[in-house]
């Protein structure tokens, strides 16, 4: 990797492609990581390029292929809305640069493979910025998961209020529209909570979802729901949507072993010995229940946020750590999302891996329908406040 040396320690030069809401938030995170300097930003809205240029005193471009032809950069962070995501990751694997790419990875699952393919075949790293992975409570929870304190599943369900107010929605153009944005809070809000479920309570085989579009005047779905199926039987419902405020959102996982919830920042889990399988065939009791034996957890200490992933990237290509989250992960939030709306289209269950091209089908169809949206007043580039960096 063709890191700078600035002094004895070795730099990752990054370029942020996108520096709207988020990207400028990664700008900010970029000044934390020590491996780490910003080293370019481009961003389509030559006013935004300049000014956060500017602000960061470094080089400003306008489109991606400027950017990547001045090879001022080790890698890029792209950070701009989801469809274009695909072409610009390409364009940087291109290019011989490293990318972490914003959540999601796509709005389609068939591009974000052929992204992650294409990061095979160009030798590159490719992460995904998941950085709620970081948060102790789903380290802890996922280190539970890995020790087998849950064993086989039985029955998952999520609940993700994401709530948005119409102004939200009204703040730029590409958002809550099939052509912007490829899809509603399956594809922009909940694919943080969705990546942890999933990560928690394994991959569903078989989805039955439907989608509602209820509180807002936006052509995608503030509302989505599904029956899951899991390969070994087990069952499960999620739920999202950007109607509901908090408090409420939560992950739970029902296991042979035990149960693992996480409810608004809360984590417990109930270990059962014997577990339930050997339980129910042995017990002579006509009314006894497992023993339920509730565990003290001790969460890691740390840091989390974006700029934890940020620093892990760097570090990552210094050869120093493994990828906290690669892309490979990020593709599995995204074909629940999608087979969700391919369901909820179709009417009927489907199986996954989704068909590919059917989904294509879905969306070219949705996207041609999609109506220009006209932004009253100015178009806001702020991302949510309570975002540590
Ligand atoms: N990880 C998180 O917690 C998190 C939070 C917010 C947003 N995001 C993700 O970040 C991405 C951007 O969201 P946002 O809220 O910052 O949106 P935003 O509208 O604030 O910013 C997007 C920026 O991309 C620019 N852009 C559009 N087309 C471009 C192109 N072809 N080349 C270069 N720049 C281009 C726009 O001008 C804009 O400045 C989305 O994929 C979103 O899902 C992630």
């Amino acid at each position: 990797m063709e890191a700078e040396n600035a002094g004895a320690e070795r730099i990752v030069r990054f370029g942020v492609i996108g520096v709207g809401g988020m990207g400028q938030a990664h700008c900010k995170g970029l000044a934390k990581v020590a491996e780490a300097r910003l080293a370019a930003v481009c961003d389509a809205d030559p006013a935004t390029a300049e000014q956060v240029g500017q602000t960061y005193g470094v080089p400003h471009f306008t489109t991606v292929r400027a950017l990547l032809r001045a090879r001022l950069c080790d890698a890029v962070l792209v950070a701009t809305p989801h469809p274009l995501h695909g072409p610009t990751v390409r364009a940087a694997f291109r290019a011989g640069l490293h990318v972490l790419c914003e959540k999601p990875l796509s709005d389609r699952i068939g591009e974000a493979e052929r992204m992650v393919a294409e990061a095979y075949t160009a030798k590159r790293s490719f992460g995904v910025m998941f950085q709620r992975r970081t948060e102790p409570v789903f380290v802890k929870a996922l280190e539970l998961v890995r020790t087998g304190a849950i064993g086989r599943v039985y029955r998952t369900a999520m609940v993700s209020p994401e709530y948005r107010t119409q102004a939200y929605y009204d703040s730029a153009s590409w958002r809550a529209t099939w052509r912007g944005e490829g899809g509603g809070v399956l594809m922009n809000q909940a694919p943080h909570v969705m990546d942890l479920f999933i990560a928690i309570g394994g991959m569903p085989c078989e989805v039955y979802g439907r989608t509602e579009t209820r509180l807002h005047r936006i052509e995608v779905e503030d509302l989505a729901e599904a029956l899951l199926t899991y390969p070994d039987g087990g069952s499960g419902y999620l739920y999202c949507s950007t109607n509901e405020p908090p408090p409420g959102q939560m992950i739970e996982v029902f296991g042979d072993r035990g149960k693992l919830t996480w409810r608004d920042g809360q984590l417990r889990l109930v270990r059962y010995e014997p577990s339930v399988s050997d339980f129910t065939r042995e017990s002579k009791g006509m009314w006894d229940k497992p023993n339920a034996l509730e565990e003290p957890l001790v969460l890691p200490e740390g840091e989390s946020g974006h700029h934890i992933v940020l620093r892990n990237f760097a570090r990552h290509l210094l050869g120093f750590e493994p990828l906290l989250v690669p892309a490979e992960e990020g593709l599995k939030s995204l074909e629940v999302a999608n087979a969700v709306w391919l369901s909820a289209h179709l009417r009927k269950p489907v199986k996954l891996p989704i068909n590919r091209r059917a989904y294509d089908r879905f969306l070219a169809l949705k996207r041609k329908a999609s109506k220009e949206k006209q932004v009253v007043g100015a178009t806001i580039r702020q991302t949510d406040p309570r975002h540590n960096v």
